[in-house]
């Protein structure tokens, strides 16, 4: 329709003997991201793209089939199943896509660069691979090659199936950390943007209401909960309505954390308190400390690189009244038989991102 009104004014225009100039102009607003082959017709000029244009026109495109080109926005929804290829223009690009394409090492993502643009093919995609991908130009200087801010350019692409209203998790029930002072996403990420969904609490039976301010939704990443409380605790699963009947999520257990960050917090104890020689020794090295925090022990002690000892290493979660979760680290490391030479001071080092506790013991004989 729209295109037929815009030949007739381009005829009518032409008809009144106006600058041709004048009709392309407008001709070539309209075919903005598009560049039709249009059979039998005049040379079509290429799609120009404008340079330096992270604030102006998206560089990444959609290859469609028959040549035809779509400048993708902020976000796209595409049917599953058709290979998707994407095209950035440049001589030099980088890309980024859902990290669960090279978690399972996809073959069905392929990336080619030749002297005008890279090319992202991404054959049989499913609902899964709902999620952002970008390009960037790179830009280097000798050896020194870095990302171009401004020619930075991304879409959220939904692979939209009726079937899977949610982008499918390899975890089937996943555990949200609740903590004070940040918020927390619930990721029921949906593949149709234009999904109704709501967020269900399951015992007792009860549905989550937004407020602008606490709790909203946000399609590419979930629910987002701005103020975690204690409240907010108990086992949840998301519901989006889109045309067909309800589907329901898997399912989160949301867990409140109060536990400071920082260093491991530390306690070293032997077992017996009191020891002498010939006897068997447990030196157990405590890490309370955040749920998702992992920690990582070493050693020092009087028979180090000459005497056999055992070190076994481990962590629980352990429920700390109304649903405060921390994590138990332990190291225990068991010496047995104990030698005069044994005896001394036993360093336990505990380590996370935030920084390094060391606790020593010095085990005497009685
Ligand atoms: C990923 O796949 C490539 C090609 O199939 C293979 O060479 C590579 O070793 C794989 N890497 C991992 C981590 O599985
Ligand atoms: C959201 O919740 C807060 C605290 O319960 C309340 O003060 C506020 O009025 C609510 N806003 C809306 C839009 O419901
Ligand atoms: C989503 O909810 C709105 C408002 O409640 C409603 O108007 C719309 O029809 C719903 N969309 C679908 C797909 O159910
Ligand atoms: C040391 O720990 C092991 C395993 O927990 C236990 O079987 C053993 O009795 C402990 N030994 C002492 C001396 O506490």
């Amino acid at each position: 329709m729209t295109m037929k009104l815009w030949i007739v004014l381009c005829l009518a225009l032409l008809w009144l003997e106006i600058q041709n100039g004048a009709c392309q102009q407008i001709k070539r607003k309209k075919d903005v991201g598009e560049n039709r082959a249009r059979p039998g017709g005049k040379r079509v000029r290429p799609l120009r793209v404008r340079d330096g244009g992270g604030k102006g026109q998206s560089l990444l495109i959609q290859v469609l089939n028959k040549g035809r080109f779509l400048r993708l926005g902020e976000s796209t929804a595409m049917a599953p199943g058709k290979t998707m290829e994407l095209r950035c223009k440049g001589n030099s690009i980088g890309w980024s896509y859902p990290t669960y394409l090279d978690t399972f090492n996809d073959s069905r993502l392929s990336i080619k660069q030749s002297d005008k643009y890279s090319q992202l093919i991404l054959t049989s995609p499913t609902a899964a691979d709902t999620g952002p991908y970008s390009c960037w130009v790179i830009v280097c200087d000798g050896m020194e090659c870095e990302k171009d801010h401004e020619r930075y350019y991304g879409s959220y692409i939904y692979f939209t199936d009726k079937d899977n209203l949610f982008v499918p998790s390899a975890i089937h029930f996943e555990i949200v950390y609740l903590r004070p002072d940040r918020t927390a996403v619930v990721p029921c990420r949906v593949t149709d943007p234009q999904a109704n969904v709501s967020l269900h609490r399951e015992v007792p039976p009860q549905e989550l209401t937004l407020n602008s301010t606490l709790v909203t939704y946000d399609p590419t990443k979930g629910f987002v909960l701005q103020n975690p409380s204690p409240d907010h605790q108990g086992v949840f699963y998301c519901k989006a309505v889109a045309k067909g009947t309800p589907q329901l999520s898997s399912k989160y257990q949301l867990l409140y954390v109060e536990v400071p960050t920082g260093p491991p917090f530390l306690s070293l104890e032997s077992s017996p308190a009191s020891v002498r020689g010939g006897d068997n020794i447990n030196v157990t090295c405590t890490v309370l400390g955040e749920p998702e925090v992992d920690v990582s022990f070493a050693w020092s002690y009087p028979g180090q690189d000459h005497r056999p000892v055992h070190i076994q290493t481990s962590w629980r979660l352990v429920n700390r009244g109304i649903g405060h979760v921390t994590r138990v680290s332990q190291s225990v490391m068991t010496v047995e038989d104990m030698e005069t030479t044994d005896f001394g001071n036993y360093v336990c080092k505990a380590k996370n991102q935030q920084g390094e506790t060391i606790v020593t013991i010095n085990i005497i004989s009685k």
